[in-house]
């Protein structure tokens, strides 16, 4: 639908003549095309997205080259995400002093963000950057589930940015600096909120998961450590380990980040960091169980 909706715009955009040759009597030529992708994640990875445009396998490319220096066919490519896109022709049209009047220092602008799990409205909305995120859970998702006592944790900004207790959420600020500062990241700024009903250590298979399912596999440490941390991550959610193995992930998972072509590596790495800082107690006990089980 998107895709329609998008094209439509584009075909009435050249029937105006504000694109095409001569667009919009600017003496400029300027053409727009809409390739749809088949669904890979890593083809969001710019270089990759890159490789996919050109007809081969969604594979990250070694930088540098950047993008702007040999990018698609070898040309200075620029990759930009639609919602950067869609915000520059009003920065353009109300200039930059404005668009910075938003937010602390280092962090301004306005930005959409988005609210999904166990929140009463689930939503999308553009907001001002450095709002604090309870607000934002509060006047655009109708709250958390059963109330504000109620939240165990806010993943902030997607599957890669690392977990976020409840008694941190209560003072965090959506913006980069606040998320450095605490460990975390804001990532596309779409929160997940969990309730206490969830099973995070599960949640956090569940993501893991993910990350195995959509690497690439040209890196080692991101093949094989994304696969490895995955089975220990679903033996944690049994409590069938070792408490001694949750450095061991730890470890593993130090030597994935940083260590691989792309991002993806340091994404499947974070989400379990960010658990095993917050929420080790949880793990622990867990695996304490089942030995008790187990010697009954
Ligand atoms: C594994 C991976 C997946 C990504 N997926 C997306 C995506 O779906 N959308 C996106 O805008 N950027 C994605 N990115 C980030 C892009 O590489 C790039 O930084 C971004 O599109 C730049 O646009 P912006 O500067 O306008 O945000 C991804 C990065 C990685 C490492
Ligand atoms: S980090 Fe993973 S997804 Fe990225 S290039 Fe390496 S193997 Fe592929």
């Amino acid at each position: 639908r998107e895709r329609e909706a998008l094209q439509s715009a584009i075909d009435e955009a050249y029937d105006a003549g504000l694109l095409g040759g001569n667009a919009a009597g600017s003496g400029w030529d300027f053409d727009l095309y809409l390739t749809h992708g088949a669904g890979a994640y890593i083809c969001g990875e710019e270089t990759a997205l890159l490789e996919s445009l050109e007809g081969r396998k969604g594979m990250p490319r070694m930088k540098p080259p950047f993008p702007a220096g040999a990018g698609l066919y070898g040309c200075p490519t620029t990759v930009n995400n639609v919602e950067s896109i869609a915000v520059t022709p009003t920065i353009l049209r109300r200039g930059g002093v404005w668009f910075a009047s938003f937010g602390r220092p280092n962090n301004t602008g306005t930005k959409l963000f988005a609210l999904t799990g166990h929140v009463n409205t689930p939503c999308v909305f553009e907001e001002s950057m450095s709002t604090p995120m309870r607000e934002m859970i509060e006047k655009y998702g109708g709250g958390v589930r059963g109330g504000w006592d109620n939240l165990k944790a806010v993943i902030p900004g997607g599957a890669s940015c690392p977990i976020l207790p409840a008694e941190l959420c209560g003072e965090a600020i959506m913006d980069f600096d606040w998320m450095r500062e605490n460990k975390s990241s804001l990532g596309t700024g779409c929160m997940i909120v969990m309730d206490q009903s969830t099973d995070v250590v599960k949640a956090i298979w569940r993501l893991s998961k993910f990350f195995k399912h959509e690497s690439c596999g040209q890196c080692t440490p991101c093949r094989e450590g994304t696969g490895w941390m995955m089975r220990v991550m679903e033996r944690l959610v049994r409590g069938d380990a070792e408490v001694a193995e949750i450095d061991m992930l730890l470890d593993v998972s130090k030597q994935v980040e940083g260590h691989t072509i792309c991002a993806l590596g340091d994404a499947a790495a974070w989400p379990i960091q960010g658990l095993i800082r917050h929420f080790r107690s949880d793990i622990e006990a867990r695996i304490r169980a089942k030995s008790v089980i187990a010697a009954e």
